[in-house]
């Protein structure tokens, strides 16, 4: 049987943990001794993460999971595997996300509809999945990973319908914040500039003129390990009174 960890340690779960900001998030809980269940739906993925954390993998600190965050059934049965083996969640954080198309009018309906599938109704579905869950914490939290290209139509970010779907995200954020807080449940963002991940699909060009053109402090590219540091520290009791808000960690894209 695997090892449980210590009293003191929470239950997190992170959407999409198994690149970019989802990995740097799950190191970053895992480093504060919590328990991280995470998934993603390409095994290979997984399989690369849980190699990273050999020990936490084998005692049970770490739970990765192949599933889809749009399938239903996938989250219900995530939810029941929390429920086993924790008993309740304290963190949630609805990183999973993606960028399918490019263009204005160029993009397609398909991609529209699967972009907001998996960026916008996914993080309201699973919040809705988790909340019974949630509601035996101490102290909740969820916590959805926003974009700067939520806040601004800037040119830099090319995909109409991603920028919508943060949007709408950050709509949400402070909707469920409204609508949890009497069930003691806070609901933040965090709104990330550029991070050099897959989802720029190897873009490097584009990364780096954008970081040269909107990170006014010092141009410096955001890192997972800065948007884990805003994500722990919304999760954590020193932001107890925090609720309906998203925090830019964008080194000032957003700024103009
Ligand atoms: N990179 C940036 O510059 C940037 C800036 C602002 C905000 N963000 C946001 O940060 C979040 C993480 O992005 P990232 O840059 O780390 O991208 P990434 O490296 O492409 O990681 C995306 C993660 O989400 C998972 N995922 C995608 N669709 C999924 C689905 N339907 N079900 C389950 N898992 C799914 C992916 O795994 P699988 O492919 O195996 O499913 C992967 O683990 C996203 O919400 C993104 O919009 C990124």
């Amino acid at each position: 049987m695997s090892a449980q960890p210590g009293d003191s340690s929470r239950a997190v779960c992170i959407s999409g943990g198994t690149s970019g900001i989802g990995a740097g998030l799950v190191a970053g809980f895992l480093a504060s001794g919590d328990r991280v269940y995470t998934f993603g739906r390409d095994p290979g993925k997984l399989k690369r993460l849980t190699e990273r954390w050999p020990e936490q993998t084998a005692n049970g600190t770490l739970i990765a999971l192949v599933g889809d965050v749009t399938d239903a059934d996938f989250r219900a049965r995530l939810v029941a595997s929390i429920a086993e083996q924790s008993g309740r969640l304290d963190v949630l954080v609805n990183n999973a996300g993606v960028i399918l198309d490019s263009g204005d009018l160029e993009e397609s309906v398909d991609a529209w509809r699967a972009t907001l599938e998996t960026n916008l109704i996914a993080p309201f579905a699973l919040t809705q999945a988790c909340a019974e869950l949630l509601e035996r914490s101490a102290a909740p939290v969820v916590i959805n990973l926003s974009s700067a290209c939520g806040q601004h139509p800037f040119v830099a970010c090319t995909s109409t319908s991603y920028s919508v779907s943060k949007a709408g995200l950050d709509m949400l954020t402070r909707r469920l914040a409204l609508g949890l807080g009497p069930r003691g449940i806070r609901v933040n963002g965090v709104a990330p500039g550029v991070v050099a991940s897959a989802m720029w699909g190897g873009q490097t060009d584009l990364i780096a003129s954008t970081v040269q053109a909107r990170h006014i402090l010092g141009q410096q590219i955001v890192t997972p390990a800065d948007v884990a540091d805003a994500v722990l520290f919304l999760a954590s009791s020193r932001a107890r009174l925090i609720t309906g808000a998203t925090l830019n960690v964008d080194a000032g894209y957003t700024l103009g």
